[in-house]
């Protein structure tokens, strides 16, 4: 039997196992997949073990993401420009590759949604400057946004972020947030604002082009406050879910050797699952 599992602390909170056991008997896979909550202080010796575990492979949740690029022989491109790993698999040889699947599974969404995303190259506005938003950030410009206005309650982590992805990323105070909304033609929410038990997301979208798609990546509520007011108002939107499942394919391909596909069937699932309608 093949085994993977997805390693935090705490870890119960974490979506993984849903989508992966609901994969597992839809595809009739002889596999498991396990939660492991891990300490911060035995997360190297946990990675070190993970073969002798019995596990082909695992995704990480927080804490452990920027530990899981350390500890991997063998980071992507996409891992070490995001500076954090989320999916981790096994060689042969027993070496351990690392990835972060977030850009992918953002932009795979974004672009079955809304496919001319980038149409007319228009400034794209991204509101946070998290794990998340790093990961995003990377998806965008390896996917051609011309020009990223990145705004955060706390400066310097937007500075660093920034600085990190260079001449395409500008920065825009938090408190003139609303005014970067003027001409984007993509508003991303990649804070935890809107969240359930977060405060709400406080943004004046007068400014925003009618035509701009709105992404919020928080998905319990799936449908944010941001969401509804975008809609509202006549804006395409894009949930947080679809991210979610589709950052989720390549590693049950990776552990189990099926590519699964992200269909109604499963989001409704989870969203079951999660409490959303
Ligand atoms: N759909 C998906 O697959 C997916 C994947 C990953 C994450 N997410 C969601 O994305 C959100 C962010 O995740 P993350 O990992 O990037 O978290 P994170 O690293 O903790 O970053 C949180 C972000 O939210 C901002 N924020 C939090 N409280 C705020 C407040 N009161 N006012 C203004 N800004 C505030 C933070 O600003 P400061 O820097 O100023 O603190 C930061 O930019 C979470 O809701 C998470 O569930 C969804």
């Amino acid at each position: 039997m093949k085994r993977a599992c997805v390693i935090g602390w705490p870890v119960a909170h974490s979506r993984s196992p849903v989508i992966h056991r609901y994969w597992l008997k839809l595809y009739g896979l002889d596999g498991a997949y396990e939660q492991e909550a891990v300490r911060p202080e035995e997360i190297e010796d946990f990675l070190h073990s993970l073969g002798q575990r019995g596990y082909e492979g695992a995704n990480v949740t927080l804490p452990h993401k920027e530990a899981a690029l350390a500890g991997a022989d063998r980071p992507d491109a996409a891992a070490t420009a995001i500076g954090a790993a989320n999916t981790l698999w096994l060689d042969d040889k027993g070496l351990l590759h690392a990835s972060n699947t977030d850009a992918y599974g953002f932009m795979t969404h974004l672009s079955a949604e809304a496919p001319d995303w980038n149409k007319g190259k228009r400034p794209v506005t991204v509101l946070g400057a998290g794990g998340a938003a790093r990961a995003i950030l990377h998806g965008l410009l390896e996917a051609g946004a011309s020009k990223i206005l990145l705004t955060n309650r706390t400066e310097d982590r937007a500075k660093a972020l920034a600085q990190s992805f260079g001449s395409r990323v500008s920065l825009i105070p938090w408190g003139d947030r609303n005014r970067a909304l003027a001409g984007c033609g993509l508003l991303v929410n990649a804070t935890s604002l809107g969240m359930t038990g977060k405060p709400p997301l406080d943004l004046d979208l007068s400014a925003l082009p009618l035509d701009a798609t709105v992404p919020d990546i928080v998905y319990s509520p799936l449908q944010t406050p941001l969401l509804a007011a975008a809609k509202a108002r006549g804006n395409r939107t894009v949930d947080g879910l679809g991210m979610l499942l589709h950052q989720a394919v390549p590693g049950f391909e990776r552990w189990f050797g099926v590519r699964p596909e992200v269909t109604p069937e499963l989001r409704a699932y989870v969203a079951a699952h999660l409490g959303a309608s």
